[in-house]
């Protein structure tokens, strides 16, 4: 179980996460939603220690997170495994090994760098590609990929990860309508399948009901709703996303395998050249 207490961070005289409290049971599959600056990212990238909290605890299983250092923030780092907009593959190479990366922890220095994965640990990695219908992809260049299955690996990398939690930052943003199903499909599975507890920031509101089971709402780093996206009113929505309510809801009448214009519409945003996974050095 993650517990989130009063938790907050400054930058300067700006406050991205404001007092936010929060309990996740283990497996739940939350989305986290709210416009652009509300502190979706700043929240998950205090939970991955990414980022230091100004005030507030975070803890695991009992655990203080927010104390870890050295070893054990690494250790920490790799019980929960990020996802990103941009999916910070390696390009240049194959598939195969950008899922390998996920087992590094598992794997000592030397071997990693003479590539010399274990043979049980290549097992591992292209029985997640295969998960999601890739394994013919495993010995391609990275790059040569679509977005769609570039994140896809990004998930399998996650998974072989072993990790204890998923935190997803807009992971479908980059991605056109049938590949954002495709890559929340990934995430839901995961859920499902290992019970791997799931944080995913999402924009579109319309990706979130059909996926989540449990949406939490920031606003100006505040949590303003907590709870199954049927309470969610259309009100409370609109408060949510103000001005971006018509782009973040899409059309009315959007399910699985419907059109969702609010991603379509967004352009591919640069990855900030922090937003790399912790796991990877
Ligand atoms: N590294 C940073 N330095 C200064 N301000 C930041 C930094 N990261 C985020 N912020 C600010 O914190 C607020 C929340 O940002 P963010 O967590 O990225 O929101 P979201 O992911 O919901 O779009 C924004 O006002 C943003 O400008
Ligand atoms: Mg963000």
């Amino acid at each position: 179980m993650l517990q989130i207490e009063g938790l907050t961070r400054r930058f300067g005289a700006k406050i991205a996460v404001d007092s936010v409290s929060l309990h996740v049971p283990r497996g739940q599959m939350v989305g986290v939603i709210g416009r652009s600056g509300a502190g979706k990212s700043t929240l998950l990238r205090m939970i991955n220690r990414l980022t230091d909290p100004s005030a507030g605890r975070i803890l695991f299983e009992g655990r203080d997170v927010t104390a870890l250092r050295g070893a054990a923030l690494r250790e920490w780092r790799s019980d929960c495994a990020m996802v990103f907009q941009q999916f910070n593959l390696v390009g240049r190479l194959d598939v195969l090994t950008n899922v390998l990366v996920g087992r590094l922890h598992q794997v000592p220095a030397w071997r990693s760098l003479v590539r010399l994965w274990p043979e049980t640990d290549k097992a591992i990695a292209l029985s997640a590609l295969e998960q999601f219908d890739m394994g013919s992809l495993a010995a391609q260049r990275a790059e040569s990929l679509s977005g769609g299955q570039q994140q896809r690996v990004a998930i399998a990398r996650a998974l072989v990860q072993e990790p204890k939690l998923i935190l997803a930052d807009e992971p479908v943003a980059s991605l056109d309508p049938r590949n954002s199903l495709l890559v929340m499909e990934a995430l839901a599975e995961i859920n499902r399948r290992y019970g791997i507890t799931v944080l995913v920031n999402l924009h579109s509101l319309e990706l979130a009901r059909s996926y989540c089971e449990r949406l939490v709402g920031l606003a100006a780093g505040r949590l303003v709703f907590d709870g199954p996206p049927e309470a969610l009113t259309d009100a409370v929505a609109r408060e949510l996303y103000g001005l971006e309510a018509a782009e973040a809801f899409g059309p009315a009448t959007a399910g699985p395998g419907a059109a969702h214009p609010a991603i379509q519409d967004h352009p591919p945003v640069a990855a900030r050249p922090d937003d790399r996974p912790a796991a990877v050095h």
